[in-house]
């Protein structure tokens, strides 16, 4: 039995020595590649929502978004993906970031050079609002500089707002 029992013990012994030693190379590799990594803004630790989680915020949300449907409002945002990330910390594209935009003012991020209209505009975004901006960006703020014509069908911008209160932190009181 005891020599059973020894000569595992050895293996184990030599085992994390090797082990090390790949992990010191890997290590050396990591470092010389680090500095670009570094240089990326970082985002903030949110953990993203699950499934479960997102369809009850959802269920949370004032009528008529908590009937949304998720799914139509994803596809009506691939509208506006060319434009628009939606991610904690996402870079500002021909637009900006939208990540928080709820109950936050018009024109209020600090790196994106937002039109005259749009930096001194004197609003917060609810749904009402981006409801109005989504249906004609053009009449609701004029002189603003987003190249979008619209979204005609109602449905359509109820399941975007609603998609996007879901997916860019926004918390029901
Ligand atoms: C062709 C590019 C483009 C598309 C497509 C587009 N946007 Fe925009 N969006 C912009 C620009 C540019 C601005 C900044 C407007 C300004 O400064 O006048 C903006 C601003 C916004 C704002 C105001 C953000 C803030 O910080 O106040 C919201 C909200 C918004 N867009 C939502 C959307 C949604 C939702 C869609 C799709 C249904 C969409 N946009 C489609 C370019 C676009």
């Amino acid at each position: 039995m005891s020599r059973l029992s020894s000569f595992p013990s050895i293996r184990r012994a030599a085992g994390p020595a090797i082990v090390m030693a790949g992990a010191l190379g890997l290590a050396a590799c990591g470092q010389s590649a680090s500095p670009a990594a570094d240089s990326a803004p970082e985002a903030p630790k949110a953990p993203a929502p699950t499934e479960a989680e997102k369809l009850a915020m959802l269920a949370a949300l004032p009528a008529p978004y908590n009937d949304g449907d998720l799914e139509n409002g994803r596809r009506a945002f691939a509208r506006c993906r060319s434009c628009h990330t939606i991610t904690p910390g996402g870079p500002n594209m021909t637009g900006p970031n939208l990540y928080g935009v709820f109950g936050s003012k018009a024109g209020a991020r600090e790196k994106y050079s937002y039109s005259h209209a749009m930096r001194t505009a004197d609003f917060a975004w609810d749904a009402e609002t981006l409801d109005h901006w989504l249906q004609n960006p053009r009449t609701f703020l004029p002189g603003n500089k987003m190249s979008f014509a619209g979204l005609p069908d109602a449905t359509d911008r109820r399941d975007v707002i609603a998609f996007l209160k879901v997916e860019t932190g926004f918390k029901s009181e």
